[in-house]
């Protein structure tokens, strides 16, 4: 059997009924959460500060996943492990030191990764690879949950799967950004494993079990 791993963005949660959303979801199969922390600058939008993971950790013991689109993320880090992230992504056009700033994440007991903005190329990646655990291609431009999915990205996911073959790294491959069942297939095919989804599991017209198990059902 294919195995995937599902993440449900928070992003498109109903925040008035949250313990019920993420109960709902854990029961559907969801494999983590991802939580997408925007900071007004980096991206044009404001969203999740270390006080929202702190109660996702409390409504959850699935792994959390915290996806940084923030210019300052070696200050943010500390604050969302503090606040019980269990993996942390930065986006490596946010990083100068970015060595320094995976060894932090790991070093606070997290798994980091690293993410793509979809003008950034594969080869960026090349040095940093064998430090991380996961690779974040964005298969839309970061900001907003919604979008629609950009398909000229597919073939990065295949130069990205084809350099962690060649530099000896365990690092996963997760997509984000317009995910649903006709997108996945398209993506998985390209070699990645992890894809997170917001609108197609929280916006599902016949719920949020309906959506994961369209996007589980969808290899
Ligand atoms: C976009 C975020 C995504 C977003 C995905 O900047 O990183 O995680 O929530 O939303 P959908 O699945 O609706 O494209
Ligand atoms: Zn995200």
């Amino acid at each position: 059997m294919t195995t995937i791993t599902i993440c449900p963005s928070i992003l498109s949660a109903d925040f008035a009924f949250l313990a019920d959303q993420i109960s709902q979801a854990e029961a559907a199969g969801a494999d983590w959460f991802h939580v997408d922390v925007m900071d007004g600058h980096f991206v044009p939008n404001l969203t999740m500060g270390p006080f929202i993971v702190e109660t996702l950790r409390r409504l959850t013991s699935l792994p959390i996943d915290v996806h940084l689109m923030v210019e300052n993320p070696d200050v943010m880090i500390p604050w969302y492990a503090a606040a019980g992230a269990n993996r942390i992504s930065v986006q490596i056009e946010t990083c100068p030191h970015i060595f320094r700033t995976v060894e932090s994440i790991r070093a606070l007991g997290c798994n980091p990764g690293v993410v793509l903005n979809p003008g950034t190329p594969a080869a960026t990646l090349e040095e940093v690879l064998p430090l991380v655990d996961l690779v974040l291609v964005m298969t839309v431009n970061p900001g907003y949950s919604g979008q629609q999915f950009i398909p000229r990205i597919l073939p990065k996911i295949k130069k990205v799967s084809d350099l962690i073959s060649t530099t000896a790294s365990q690092a996963m491959i997760q997509v984000d950004g317009g995910i649903d069942p006709t997108t996945l297939p398209l993506c998985y095919q390209a070699g990645a494993k992890v894809f997170v989804a917001a609108t197609s599991v929280f916006k599902h017209p016949n719920g949020i079990a309906a959506g994961i198990a369209a996007l589980r059902s969808a290899i």
